[in-house]
């Protein structure tokens, strides 16, 4: 480095008046404040709140005091700690000292942590709780997570993954919603409004960040981590809508993703972060890096060294780089050499301040440590969290009614690695969860049954591995039961980050011990417990009754007794597809018609060893009670562009429980100047029905509901006509159409 340029960067760093922030802060707008507190910022202090470091699990006092002075010299703006060992309250709040009394211009840290599916009380893995096809519950449930979150110091949760995944292999596939665009959304404003409240600056609000911006899903072979090709079309209609949805509820962060997208690393991504996010969509919260992926940059291969990689990540949009330090170590002699502008550099420093003013941290720093441990697990947690678990379990099968089981049997054999079994029920990112909160099936279960039933246990197996020597106790026990219930699937650390799969079979020798206990002849119910759809294609040809619990939570054994037992009757519906086997992957059920749809002719589009359908569709989940739907209206049977339709259809319980349905509305734009998928959802209504009662669902079909992206990409309803569906799932229900008439001079929306 040339020495004028060595002066330059040392003048320019310790320049800055020496009045306090906190001072600074008394009255004006936050627009005011941020402008206020920039002006007497160094440039080195600037790059400090576009700084994020890691907490480490080993805190060495060195590493503690090097942490100290960084943040006493205004270089950290946020600290992030991982699971396992969170950040102390007592630890946050000596860090937000330094940062508040000691360092310049007091500006306060914000401290993050992956709550992802629950702080201490930890509900089911977000794709189960999509199952629910209950925002409001989903909302709720995100709430609480708050509330426990920010009683021990969070001010900030990397959530919710709004990833769109087709592709079970992938292990994150478990932190998102599934696999439709709409129903994301949904969710992703669900939980956006559950984190962040009404009011940001409120105590209880965790701020929010959706992620992993963009296309991350999509990760060939289903890789963790790897590339994704996405044109623009799938990128719009597939994978940004719930993005874009959760910026529009007012998400203060957003996270860019690890993967390329069609060559360029989303970590770099102007058009994606720039164009799109912030400028199209006006988003004005601020965007940190996943971890150290602005240094990946380099082994993306699209930056050189570590300073081309910082220059390419801040002038593509990202304000905040997490864990990699490139910024703070780069960006000085960039913006010295005049190859960044300071003024990208305020930008993103803006953004960063403006969040930090708007959820009250300059007003409240500190925590009250006595208020941290009231909150957590507390009896209206545990009972949500129960609620949404069994809200969550979808059951895919029930022949001859064998569920629900009587609670007064004279004996039932619990047997499988997963049934008395705490610490995996907690699932991926399970934050401050500890397996002893967590209720265990085998415990949810001996809750339920009389005092005079024999429960019996064996564990048969371990979730992997190839011992099979646990199992002629399970077969000894099985021959005894009258009913026999077997818990498998897979362990928490199977999904989750970095752990795709390249087989969706149940692991180890499971599957050997559902073959062996099955043979023994008595009534066998599966319990599958897992955090990706799973290929039972065997067990659902040979075992009666299989109930999917996915990784349920802290409170995940009382709901799967409740569902077992009856006392609360299934109602979960699957929101991504459950392959046959692997070879299937990607499935969706909103894919593309193709010039050559499946039939009986040999060449058209399948496979020649297995159908093209999944083993369970998206939509699909049986009750205890039956529904019949009858009554499809479609008002009216001819619009113009720019007009509504209303669809009606009633439901009738005909069975005799009670229980809910998922009515769920379907639509195909039928001919249109880009293929349109074989089936969009576009609405779902879940209704409580007693026996023999009828309700009406009713929906609206707006224009918003039409449009898609035309030749041009233009967002457009085109003239044509429309099939409509309402049912129970994707393959199934009543089918209607109308016509849209004319065709719009202009778009009918802006996208
Ligand atoms: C990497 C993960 O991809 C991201 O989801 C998470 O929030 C960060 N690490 C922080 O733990």
């Amino acid at each position: 480095m040339r020495l004028l340029t060595k002066v330059l960067i040392l003048v320019m760093l310790s320049f800055g008046c020496v009045s306090r922030a906190g001072e600074a802060q008394s009255g004006g707008s936050i627009e005011q404040k941020v402008e206020s507190l920039l002006k007497k910022m160094t440039l080195q202090e600037k790059l400090g709140q576009m700084n994020q470091i890691n907490w480490p699990w080993e805190r060495s006092k060195a590493k503690v005091e090097l942490f100290a002075e960084q943040v006493e010299k205004g270089r950290i703006s946020s600290f992030l700690s991982l699971s396992v060992l969170p950040m102390s309250v007592g630890e946050r709040n000596e860090l937000q000292k330094i940062a508040v009394e000691k360092s310049r211009l007091g500006v306060p840290l914000i401290f993050g942590f992956d709550v992802i599916h629950g702080y201490r009380t930890i509900f089911p893995i977000p794709l189960a709780q999509s199952c629910t096809w209950d925002p409001m519950l989903v909302e709720k449930a995100a709430s609480i997570s708050a509330k426990e979150a920010t009683s021990m110091g969070v001010d900030w949760t990397f959530a919710p993954m709004v990833d769109i995944a087709r592709d079970p292999r992938w292990g994150r596939i478990a932190e998102g919603f599934g696999e439709d665009p709409y129903l994301a959304s949904i969710f992703a404003t669900a939980c956006v409004r559950g984190f962040q409240g009404r009011d940001l600056s409120s105590v209880r609000s965790l701020v929010a960040c959706l992620k992993h911006y963009v296309g991350y899903g999509a990760a060939e072979g289903g890789r963790d981590y790897n590339t994704c090709e996405i044109a623009e079309r799938t990128l719009r209609e597939v994978y940004l809508p719930p993005f874009k949805a959760g910026v529009e509820a007012g998400a203060a962060t957003v996270m860019s993703a690890f993967n390329e997208i069609s060559g360029i690393p989303a970590a770099a991504n102007r058009r994606t972060l720039t164009e799109i996010l912030k400028v199209e969509w006006r988003f004005e919260g601020f965007v940190v890096s996943d971890w150290d992926s602005v240094n990946e940059l380099i082994k993306h291969g699209f930056a050189e060294d570590q300073a081309q990689a910082a220059h390419k990540a801040l002038t593509a949009g990202v304000d905040m780089d997490m864990v990699s330090q490139a910024y703070l170590k780069e960006l000085p002699r960039l913006v010295i050499e005049g190859k960044v502008l300071e003024s990208v550099v305020d930008e993103a420093v803006r953004r960063i301040l403006g969040i930090k003013l708007r959820t009250g941290l300059f007003d409240r720093p500190y925590v009250d440590p006595k208020l941290a441990e009231p909150t957590l697990l507390t009896d209206e947690n545990l009972q949500v969290a129960r609620e949404v678990a069994r809200k969550s379990i979808v059951l895919l099968k029930n022949e001859k009614s064998l569920l629900p089981l009587k609670k007064d049997l004279k004996s039932l054999a619990v047997i499988g690695p997963l049934a008395d079994n705490q610490g995996d029920l907690l699932g991926c990112w399970y934050g401050a969860g500890r397996a002893d909160d967590v209720v265990s099936v085998l415990q949810g279960i001996r809750s339920k049954v009389s005092s005079d039933c024999d429960l019996i246990y064996a564990k048969g197996c371990d979730i992997t591995g190839s011992s099979v020597d646990g199992f002629a106790e399970a077969v000894r026990l099985a021959r005894k039961a009258d009913v026999v219930i077997l818990v498998v699937g897979e362990s928490k650390d199977m999904s989750g980050e970095a752990h795709s799969r390249a087989s969706l079979d149940l692991p180890g020798v499971q599957q050997r011990l559902v073959k062996a206990v099955h043979a023994v002849g008595k009534p066998v119910v599966v319990v599958l417990l897992s955090g990706r759809p799973m290929s039972v294609s065997w067990i659902k040809e040979n075992v009666p009754a299989i109930m999917l619990a996915w990784h349920p939570g802290t409170q995940g054994g009382n709901a799967v007794a409740d569902c077992l037992f009856g006392d609360y009757n299934p109602s979960g519906k699957l929101t991504t597809s459950f392959p046959r086997t692997v070879g299937q992957v990607p499935i969706y059920y909103n894919h593309k018609n193709t010039g050559r749809p499946a039939s009986d002719s040999i060449y058209t589009s399948k496979y020649i060893d297995v159908p093209n359908a999944p083993l369970f569709a998206f939509g699909y989940g049986l009750s205890y009670t039956t529904f019949e739907y009858s009554n499809l209206k479609v008002n009216p049977s001819k619009i113009s562009t720019g007009q509504s339709v209303k669809v009606t259809a009633d439901i009738k319980n005909t069975g005799t429980r009670s229980g809910e349905e998922v009515a769920q509305l379907y639509i195909r734009d039928l001919v249109a100047s880009a293929t349109r998928p074989v089936r969009e959802l576009k609405g779902f209504q879940k209704v409580h029905l007693q026996p023999g009662q009828t309700k009406t669902v009713s929906f609206t079909l707006l224009p918003e509901h039409l449009a898609f992206y035309d030749v041009h990409m233009n967002w457009v309803v085109e003239p044509g006509q429309f099939k409509v569906w309402v049912g129970p799932n994707c393959t199934e229900g009543l089918d209607g159409g109308f016509e849209v008439a004319c065709r719009a001079s202009r778009p009918v929306a802006s996208d």
